[in-house]
């Protein structure tokens, strides 16, 4: 069993440094955020997750998982590292690489003299080139040891918001990037417990297998949008047409939900991050456009869909029910939630929100949207609404809920109420 040194306490940094725990290794966390490291610390996730905090409350009391602020305890004496901190975007969508700067520098001093050859590994999402050319240069400064001296290794990680932990611990694969045959080897028996394939390839291949992948999650939902939109013209039903193509074996029936769009913290930043970073090499990825476009033309749409019923939408009271950018988190990153609050306020309406777990405030930015906790309250009085997130809460809407409402008129942006009786009277569009 390895020692093991995890850098960022995200949901990445967590959920690995806890499955590395789970398999037997010996992890230490270290995290800038003192709040972070006092909620691991206490046994809780700070995030919201299905088993995360469950598991992390049996490794603390195994006694191999810590977690710390500070660096030199969390980080000296490892045999492997794994950079887990996050390369959020910049006003033009390139990637911010701040973080991963401190965190090299962080493991560099940390290693400095060794000489039994520390892996370090990223597992940070970042452009094709940025292990060589930033982490292993900023190693080798701060370490004073000479690029033989430790290993490099690209790892990316494919976890899906509340369902970290599992990901984590049964990946499809697990992608083993490394320019030489050592590293690559130690990575592979840090990793021997797990069942998932081990795939080998370069640093730079491992760098854009994960960009390649998002992207084409992205493109795989905005083809089942644009299918049902193409539907919707034909006044056919998508759903039963996207089954169709879903039991092609080539095709499979995953990522083909259609709906307001894709959001979240990783899909539309990774491609915005990729399409910049692909420009300043010289080329222009025209599809990865297109599909970033149609996605903010999708949201518009749904607010099309609930404006042709109401004639105008001007000075209608709108009920928006889901802020978040999917249904069991609080994450509103990305949220197609925002850009159907810009396109009803821009068209006069007012607007009463309503979500579980996300709130208007996490956005981040004065908008004009009152929030209620209750669904009932959401939909009082309101001439329409509009469900974003499909929330289980959404899905047992009932008679009474619909009654609250002045027009009952709702345009499902999630395929919420899919295949539920409405009661007579609601008037239930759909997208596709
Ligand atoms: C995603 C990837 O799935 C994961 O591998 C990567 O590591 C991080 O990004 P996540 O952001 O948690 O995970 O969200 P995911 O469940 O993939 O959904 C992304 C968005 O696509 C959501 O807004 C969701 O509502 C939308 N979506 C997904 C659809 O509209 N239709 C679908 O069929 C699937």
């Amino acid at each position: 069993m390895a020692r093991i040194s995890i850098v960022g306490l995200g949901r990445v940094g967590l959920a690995t440094g806890v499955a590395f725990a789970k398999l037997g290794h010996e992890v230490a966390c270290y995290e800038v955020d003192a709040s972070k490291v006092d909620a691991v610390r206490g046994g809780r996730s700070p995030y919201r997750e299905k088993i995360l905090g469950e598991e992390l409350r049996k490794v603390l009391k195994k006694g191999n998982f810590r977690a710390t602020d500070n660096a030199g305890d969390a980080l000296v004496g490892s045999e492997c590292y794994f950079i887990c901190v996050g390369t959020p975007p910049l006003d033009d969508g390139s990637m911010d690489t701040r973080f991963m700067t401190d965190a090299s520098k962080g493991v560099g001093r940390a290693i400095k003299g060794r000489k039994d050859f520390p892996v370090i590994t990223v597992k940070s999402t970042v452009v094709p080139g940025t292990t060589e050319k930033l982490v292993a240069p900023m190693l080798a400064k701060e370490s004073g040891l000479s690029h033989d001296a430790f290993g490099l290794c690209m790892n990316p990680e494919f976890l899906r918001e509340g369902t970290a932990l599992e990901d984590t611990l049964k990946p499809d694969r697990i992608i083993i990037g490394s320019n030489e045959k050592r590293p690559g080897d130690v990575l592979e028996q840090v990793y021997s417990r797990f069942e998932s394939v081990k795939w080998r390839c370069d640093i730079k291949t491992a760098e854009m297998v994960k960009y390649a992948t998002n992207s084409f999650l992205a493109t795989k939902v905005t083809f089942a949008n644009e299918i049902a939109n193409v539907c919707a013209s034909f006044g056919l039903d998508s759903d039963k047409v996207l089954e169709g193509i879903g039991l092609d074996s080539r095709i499979n029936p995953k990522f083909l939900v259609p709906g307001a769009g894709f959001g979240g913290p990783c899909l539309p930043k990774d491609m915005k991050a990729i399409i910049s970073a692909s420009k300043s090499l010289g080329y222009k990825p025209l599809l990865l456009e297109a599909v970033l476009e149609f996605n903010e033309r999708q949201a518009a749409r749904v607010v099309d869909m609930l404006e042709r019923e109401l004639s105008s939408l001007d000075g209608k009271r709108i009920a928006l029910l889901g802020l978040a950018f999917k249904a069991e988190t609080d994450d509103v990153r990305d949220s197609r939630a925002l850009p159907i609050i810009h396109e009803l306020l821009r068209r006069g309406a007012t607007i009463v929100a309503h979500d579980p777990a996300a709130t208007i405030a996490a956005f981040g930015t004065d908008l004009a949207v009152k929030q209620v906790s209750g669904i009932r309250d959401a939909l009082e009085n309101v001439d329409g609404c509009i469900i974003q997130t499909s929330w289980r809460e959404y899905k047992e809407l009932d008679k009474e809920d619909f009654a609250m409402m002045k027009h009952q008129i709702i345009v499902d942006g999630r395929r919420t109420l899919d295949g539920k009786k409405l009661p007579k009277g609601v008037i239930y569009r759909r997208i596709g």
